[in-house]
């Protein structure tokens, strides 16, 4: 089978708060996404990184992307995520059987080593899966008056990273059942068809860059690598 990374960066990191969207923020000299699609095309099995921006995207074309393999960039993105996905889906045009690993460009610190893990786990998956990360704290249910209602065992509970790796056909079959303000990752929509996407290990280095707080980790984990 063929290998695709999809990587939706059309968002504007409201929650940030910074100037410009969050995957343009300076990390080691580059934009934050640089590194993200860095790492994807340095997979040797993944043979294109296809990048969604918004139409209106007024940072790329300020900054160096030529020393990217595989790089191809699509001005397609959409309102949410999912639509951002679905455009980028379609601009791919991959064959159905093609496995798309779709990556938030927010999540720069991802590993080479995790992404190799989850293609060797679900290369002959029949559905395909996720990293994931079981929970370690014990969690607590909150009632309306935000006290503890209930404390929910943890076993069996992971939570969600990218990237998110499903057949072209299967998963552009799950987002076009949309709704796609509701689908909050692959996955979800994945598991409206009835299917169970598989959980493979993730890294607590591979987290979204969401609020200001994280950029300094960010910097800290790259810093490391670079040894
Ligand atoms: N994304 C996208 N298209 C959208 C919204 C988000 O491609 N309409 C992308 C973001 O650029 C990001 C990834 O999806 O790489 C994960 O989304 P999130 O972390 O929520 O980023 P933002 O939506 O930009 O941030 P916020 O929710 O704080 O506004
Ligand atoms: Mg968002």
């Amino acid at each position: 089978s063929r290998y695709h990374a999809l990587v939706p960066a059309a968002g504007s990191g409201s929650r940030f708060g910074a100037p410009s969207p969050k995957q343009y923020l300076q990390l080691d000299g580059k934009p934050l996404m640089w590194h993200t699609l860095a790492t994807l095309a340095a997979v040797p099995a993944i043979e294109r990184v296809a990048l969604v921006i918004s139409p209106g995207d007024e940072w790329f074309d300020s900054y160096h992307w030529d020393d990217i393999a595989k790089l191809e960039v699509h001005r397609v993105g959409g309102a949410s995520r999912a639509e951002s996905v679905q455009n980028g889906l379609a601009a791919l045009a991959a064959a159905d059987d093609d496995w798309v690993l779709v990556h938030d460009a927010a999540r720069c610190c991802l590993s080479v080593a995790a992404v190799e893990r989850l293609i060797a786990t679900l290369a002959d998956d029949p559905v395909g899966g996720l990293l994931a990360l079981p929970v370690a704290d014990t969690v607590k249910r909150a009632n309306a008056e935000q006290r503890v209602s209930a404390t929910v065992p943890r076993e069996r509970l992971w939570l969600a990273q990218t990237p998110q790796m499903f057949r072209a056909g299967c998963l552009t079959e799950a987002l076009a059942r949309g709704p796609v303000d509701v689908i909050t990752d692959e996955a979800s929509a994945i598991e409206q068809l009835g299917l169970q996407p598989r959980l493979v290990e993730g890294e607590a280095q591979n987290f979204k860059v969401t609020w200001p707080r994280d950029l300094a980790l960010a910097k800290a984990l790259l810093a490391t690598r670079r040894g």
